[in-house]
């Protein structure tokens, strides 16, 4: 963990709430955690889930549609509130009052990332979350970092070097969510980072329109179906899988949109079943994550994010990555559904005590910097 002056002592262990919606937009992760420089200890969780209709209105604003700004700010102010409600919700169950809490990391839910634009757009209002809830709460961690040339995304590598590093170990760490993002860890040097391609986010729109769930639980109808290697083949060939780090991406290219044209390009999707089709995406995740980490080669790959939870996308991965011990964090003492809440807990600590949340050597920042805008309690 990097070192804190003395000036900052007063910020330098305590309690802190993370807060973020992820790229599938299923729910508020809410993590309680206490942060010392020395490490950090999720205390008690809260996972308010997002209604289809919320859902559907955050997907809907990411991608162009009429009306936007409207939208948007009505939206910014539901989810501020919503935010505040997560982090209440969280203290009452955990029995403790904004005086114990140090300040909320609020990563917000994004609605559209552009890199090649320097332009990223994360809402949730922060004043709404620090008014309700009383707590000085961090948010926009992206924007210096764009700012400095760099992706703004992924920011969890810091967090996972400081928190699931070990010396002497060639370690992955990787999250499944809508979208896949890998860490690549030297024992406790941070080497690398990026977003290999979609994790959840395709498989979960093509099980919402042919089985009416929001996700494939387990992988278990992905298991009824039959790979399709020819239709694999055509969607290894996304000219963003070639593309070298830095680079990350979203809903903005990865969404039903972009499936669907797959499918009408490609003759063997025609006879396919739906369940051949989401099996085929299910490999598709595992292919694209163990390609992507082919050169760093890790001893261990450590899974957090809801994927980690899909048997069948687990075992695919173990399948396509046969020199490489997989488990999920929760084996090295950090939740693996709460891997990023617990992120942005700790990226509002380093916020406080000056220390830099980003990598340029995973963002392409011309440098480090301390993340994130302050809005006092
Ligand atoms: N039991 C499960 N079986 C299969 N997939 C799951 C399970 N639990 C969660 N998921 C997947 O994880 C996704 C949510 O993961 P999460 O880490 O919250 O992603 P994000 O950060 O994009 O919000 C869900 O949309 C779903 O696809
Ligand atoms: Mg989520």
């Amino acid at each position: 963990m990097p070192r804190i002056s003395d000036a900052d002592a007063t910020h330098s262990e305590g309690l802190f709430i993370g807060l973020i919606s992820g790229t599938s937009a299923d729910a508020i992760d809410a993590a309680l955690v206490r942060i010392t420089p020395h490490g950090c200890q999720m205390l008690a969780q809260h996972t308010p889930p997002y209604d289809d209709a919320l859902h559907d209105a955050v997907v809907a604003l990411c991608n162009p549609g009429p009306d936007e700004i409207t939208r948007l700010g009505a939206l910014d102010q539901q989810l501020g509130h919503d935010f505040a409600n997560a982090a209440l919700a969280l203290m009452a169950q955990a029995g403790v009052s904004a005086q114990d809490i140090i300040a909320i990391g609020s990563h917000g839910q994004t609605v559209r990332h552009m890199p090649e634009l320097s332009c990223t757009l994360q809402i949730g209002n922060a004043d709404v979350i620090a008014t309700r809830t009383g707590i000085t709460t961090i948010s926009d961690f992206r924007s210096r970092d764009m700012a400095l040339g760099g992706q703004g995304a992924p920011l969890v590598p810091r967090f996972h070097q400081a928190c699931l590093s070990r010396a002497g170990v060639r370690r992955a760490v990787l999250n499944l969510g809508g979208i896949a993002n890998v860490t690549l860890l030297e024992g406790e040097a941070l080497i690398g980072g990026f977003d290999t391609g979609p994790a959840s986010v395709l498989m979960d729109y093509w099980c919402r329109k042919h089985t009416g769930e929001r996700f494939d639980r387990d992988g278990a109808w992905a298991q009824r179906g039959q790979m399709i290697p020819a239709l694999l083949a055509h969607w290894l060939r996304t000219p963003y899988l070639a593309l070298p780090a830095p680079k990350s991406t979203g809903r903005e290219l990865f969404n039903g949109a972009w499936l669907e044209t797959q499918l009408t390009q490609c003759e063997a999707a025609a006879e396919a079943r739906p369940e051949d089709i989401q099996a085929t995406l299910l490999h598709f995740t595992a292919r694209t994550i163990a390609d992507a980490l082919q050169d760093f080669a890790p001893a261990e790959l450590l899974v957090c994010g809801g994927g980690a939870a899909n048997g069948a996308l687990m075992a695919a991965l173990n399948t396509a990555m046969p020199d490489t011990q997989v488990s999920p964090t929760c084996d090295h003492g950090v939740p693996a559904d709460m891997v990023e809440a617990c992120a942005f807990a700790w990226l509002a600590w380093a916020h406080l005590n000056g220390v830099p949340g980003n990598a340029p050597q995973v963002t392409g920042a011309s440098r480090d910097a301390v993340l994130g805008a302050l809005h006092p309690a």
